[in-house]
């Protein structure tokens, strides 16, 4: 977007907090690069305020939204229309304002597969560990169940957790083999071997705990199997540089930032969204923020 005018488009993001979110940057550069007369703006919205808030995108005509932290389960009961997607993941980070309806969608799950498309590791008929079993493991979780990979191992610090995301699950792909353990050093010693994936979904590495690491230190990370983390900040976090140091393929988390908005865009203009464009806004953002020196 270079200029906001009187017939321009307006989308955002609902979050609480919002002002660290790339999705503007990435948003309003894809806007400019296909000459739409959009605009993307955050939108900091208290948990408090979000119903009010919704009703006031409605009024205001705005066209849609993403949906994050601390809002994509809470926004699922003031849907009109929820895709099969979004209701299996329980949660929704995009909501279309469409003919006076809010339709609610998960494209996290998509822009995931997308990422790992892209980073050339086909999902189909591989053993898949996931680190993790909250709101991003649930969206990673349905994505390679739908992409028909061989197995899935959810392991968690909450075991019991990592079972009700596989009770949810499994009614909806009942022939796929999906299992948890607890995320502790005996099972992942047992269970190392064993995977051709192996997905950190949690934010353990994130800024500012950018040392921390979910793999235990001791244990080497078998250089058969790709590595993905879906932190991206900093991009090169201590689980993948370690998987990097093992001779391990990785995967960082930018790619499911991008493609998880790319769809979004998508859903909302019918426009092919320019994922380079949208990369290269994201690692301009990116070489803002404070990072692991
Ligand atoms: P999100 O929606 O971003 O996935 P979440 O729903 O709060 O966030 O889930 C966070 C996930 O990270 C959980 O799997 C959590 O484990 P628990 O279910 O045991 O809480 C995991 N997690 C967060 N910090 C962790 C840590 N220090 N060690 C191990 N797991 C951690």
């Amino acid at each position: 977007m270079e200029t906001v005018r009187g017939t321009t488009s307006l989308v955002g993001l609902l979050g609480w907090p919002v002002s660290h979110s790339l999705s503007p940057n990435m948003h309003n550069a894809a806007f400019k690069q296909l000459g739409l007369d959009w605009a993307y703006v955050p939108f900091p919205v208290r948990p408090t305020d979000l119903p009010k808030a919704l009703k006031g995108l409605m009024a205001l005509n705005v066209k849609g939204v993403n949906v994050t932290v601390p809002h994509k389960q809470a926004v699922m009961r003031y849907m009109d229309e929820v895709s099969k997607a979004a209701q299996t993941i329980g949660a929704v980070n995009t909501i279309y304002l469409k003919e006076g309806k809010f339709v609610g969608y998960n494209t996290d799950s998509t822009g995931f597969l997308n990422s790992l498309i892209e980073a050339e590791c086909h999902p189909k008929g591989l053993r898949v560990a996931v680190l993790g079993a909250g709101g991003a493991a649930r969206a990673v979780v349905f994505a390679l169940t739908w992409a028909e990979v061989d197995s899935v191992v959810v392991l968690n610090r909450t075991a019991e957790r990592a079972a009700f995301l596989i009770d949810d699950l499994i009614d909806t792909f009942p022939g796929s083999t999906l299992h948890f353990a607890p995320l502790t050093e005996s099972s992942v010693v047992a269970l190392k071997d064993s995977f051709d994936l192996v997905i950190n979904t949690t934010s353990v590495g994130m800024y500012p705990h950018v040392d921390d690491c979910l793999w235990p230190k001791n244990i080497p990370m078998p250089s058969t199997a790709a590595y993905c983390d879906l932190v991206y900040n900093p991009l090169e976090t201590v689980f993948l540089a370690r998987a990097k140091m093992a001779g391990a393929k990785t995967i960082d988390g930018l790619g499911m930032l991008i493609h998880q908005g790319a769809a979004a865009l998508e859903l909302w203009t019918g426009k092919t969204a320019p994922a380079d464009v949208m990369r290269q806004a994201c690692l301009a953002g990116l070489l803002n923020r404070p990072v692991r020196q």
